[in-house]
């Protein structure tokens, strides 16, 4: 085929809430190009602050959730161009995994397929993450001279245990998407078949939750990571009075008032109804 705009490496369908976002370079395993950097970021940004968006989910076209960084393009291309190049590209990509590591809305990593080397950025990236069993993860930088880098090595030690992230690393083999369930990288493998309904599901039961809240949680929790128990009981008291402020809607009284008050439901169990 001839090649692929700039506008066309990343397709985006909203429905129900869902703003259903792919890495569209299906005959490029959809590897990374600058092209694709640039672009995903200026939907990301589209998308960012839309009332008709709930949640993100982060998908691919064709047989892979994305191979990586494109290696002609993302590599040998811009090393050509020498430091200035290098670390334009670079920052390109970094600028929408960060973006998508604070995120306003959840977001989530629905794998369906080859994730490898510099995916880590954006599977990370992503709060929750789904996996078809049949995917597969792979640290393949060490097949062909290079380290993890662009985050992958953090990724891998932050969220599988260190035997495992350092076996990852040096064999560069693939884990199967059960594997990499196991390893932490993903909360669930399943089925191919299942795999959206799944995401859709819990994309739904998301949409029933507070939003300002959900944002509140989901930084909170990445927050933390890195503090003392001490900072992180303080920057959670602060960001829950902030969080009074941003939402609007009042959630935490109108939660109180229906369980304590008019006992329509339990906080244990469910969420408040968010229309009463
Ligand atoms: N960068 C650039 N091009 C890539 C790519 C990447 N990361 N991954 C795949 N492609 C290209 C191939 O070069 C090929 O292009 P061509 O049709 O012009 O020859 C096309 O995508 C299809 O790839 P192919 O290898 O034939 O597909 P496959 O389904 O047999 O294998 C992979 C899929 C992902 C296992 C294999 O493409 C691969 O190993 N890719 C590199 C993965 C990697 O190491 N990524 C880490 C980068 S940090």
């Amino acid at each position: 085929m001839s090649e692929r705009t700039e506008a066309d490496t990343v397709a985006v369908e909203v429905r129900e809430a869902i703003a259903w976002v792919k890495f569209n370079r299906p005959e490029k395993r959809n590897s990374m190009s600058p092209k694709l950097n640039r672009q995903m970021l200026r939907v990301l940004n589209d998308l960012e602050f839309r009332d008709d968006v709930g949640v993100l989910v982060l998908t691919g076209a064709g047989t892979a959730w994305s191979a990586g960084m494109d290696l002609k393009e993302y590599f040998r291309e811009t090393e050509a161009q020498g430091l200035k190049g290098v670390r334009h590209s670079q920052r390109e990509a970094y600028a929408w995994w960060e973006r998508l590591r604070w995120y306003q809305k959840v977001t989530i990593a629905m794998v369906n397929g080859w994730c490898f080397g510099g995916a880590y950025g954006p599977l990370f990236a992503c709060d929750l993450a789904f996996c078809s069993e049949d995917a597969e993860f792979g640290l393949s930088e060490i097949n062909w001279g290079i380290l993890p880098g662009g985050g992958a090595s953090k990724v891998a030690a932050d969220l599988m245990p260190m035997r495992k992230a350092m076996y990852h690393a040096l064999l560069g083999e693939t884990l199967t998407g059960r594997q990499a369930e196991a390893a932490g990288l993903v909360n669930e493998a399943l089925p191919a078949d299942r795999l959206q309904e799944r995401v859709t599901e819990v994309a739904k039961k998301l949409l029933m939750k507070n939003r300002e809240t959900l944002k509140a949680t989901k930084d909170a929790m990445r927050r933390v990571r890195e503090m003392t128990y001490d900072s992180a009981e303080d920057y959670l008291i602060r960001a829950q009075e902030a969080l009074n402020w941003h939402d609007k809607t009042d959630g935490r009284h109108r939660g109180m008032k229906q369980f304590l008050d008019d006992k329509s439901y339990k906080p244990g169990l469910s969420a408040y109804e968010k229309s009463k």
